[in-house]
């Protein structure tokens, strides 16, 4: 399986803080807010990663992440023009998949809970398995902001709509989507919709049409923040802060997951953390190196 990572997008309900800066790179408490979608595909043991950018940002990109090699990974960017949508990265991506299955997910969204990657492999082999698609339901005081998911008292998709006025549920449509290898030429079928956009959601509803799409809701015990918004990316900082000073162990720490999924050495982990040595997160790093951190 390999991931690609929207990071484009024209991030307007952040302005006028994205007027100048790229939304991805703003700081979700102590790193990066593109750090935690990268965070959980590096947790699935995905080496190879597509970020789709915008072209003025792909510079800044390129300067975070290189080519990936100096956490063990294989890094690639591809130009998304214009935000025409999240469904045009699956088309722009069609050389990057090649022949494999995708795990699909959004820059700007921040995951948090027990049992998480668990519950993403068992997705991932589902899809392996079976084919087909797979998203996550969140309940939502504000449902018509998001994709909705409607589903009957067995659990199976009913329908989906894209910012409803009127939602059939309170789930909305996380940012984590499993997709076969037939999700590229699905999304080249679809359609602009009315607000001028190829829509991840129609992707979704083609896989609905086919009885190929499964939903998993994701409880109370999981936090999502789409962080794309004032309140909810002020709200996913302050949430980060309070676990990782309670815990002392650091959400969405990739030189750490790199060092414990064994891509790159205690040497590599102390070299990388020179540079930030002044910083909490430095030091973290070097404690983890020692095996002074417990995290697991
Ligand atoms: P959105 O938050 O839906 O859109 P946006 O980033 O353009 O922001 P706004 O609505 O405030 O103008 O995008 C979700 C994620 O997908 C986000 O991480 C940016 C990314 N994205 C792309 O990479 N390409 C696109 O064409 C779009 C629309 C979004």
């Amino acid at each position: 399986m390999k991931a690609i990572i929207l990071a484009g997008g024209s991030g307007t309900r952040l302005y006028p803080v994205t007027i100048a800066t790229n939304k991805h790179f703003l700081p979700i408490y102590n790193k990066p807010m593109i750090y935690y979608p990268l965070s959980l595909v590096m947790l699935m043991g995905i080496k190879d990663i597509l970020f789709i950018v915008n072209p003025e940002d792909l510079k800044d990109f390129k300067k975070l992440f290189k080519d990936g090699s100096h956490l063990g990974m294989n890094i690639q960017y591809k130009i998304q023009e214009k935000p025409n949508g999240l469904a045009e990265g699956l088309i722009l991506a069609e050389d990057f998949i090649g022949n494999d299955n995708i795990l699909y997910m959004l820059g700007d969204n921040v995951f948090f809970g027990h049992d998480l990657i668990k519950i993403m492999q068992s997705a991932r082999e589902d899809i392996e398995k079976n084919g087909g698609a797979y998203v996550f339901g969140y309940s939502v005081k504000d449902p018509e902001r998001f994709g909705v998911v409607e589903f009957d008292e067995n659990g199976n998709v009913v329908s989906l709509e894209e910012k409803p006025e009127k939602p059939k549920s309170n789930y909305a449509v996380v940012g984590m989507y499993f997709y076969d290898n037939e999700a590229v030429r699905i999304a080249k079928n679809v359609k602009p919709s009315d607000r001028g956009e190829l829509e991840i959601t129609s992707v979704n509803e083609e896989y609905l049409r086919k009885g190929k799409l499964k939903v998993k809701l994701l409880g109370r015990g999981f936090a999502w923040f789409d962080a794309g918004t004032h309140d909810s990316f002020l709200e996913a900082g302050e949430f980060v802060a309070t676990i990782e000073n309670k815990t002392g162990l650091m959400i969405g720490c990739i030189e750490e997951i790199a060092y414990k999924n064994g891509w790159i050495t205690k040497e590599q982990l102390l070299e990388l953390a020179k540079p930030l040595r002044k910083t909490e997160y430095g030091k973290y790093l070097i404690e983890v190196a020692k095996g002074e951190s417990n995290a697991i």
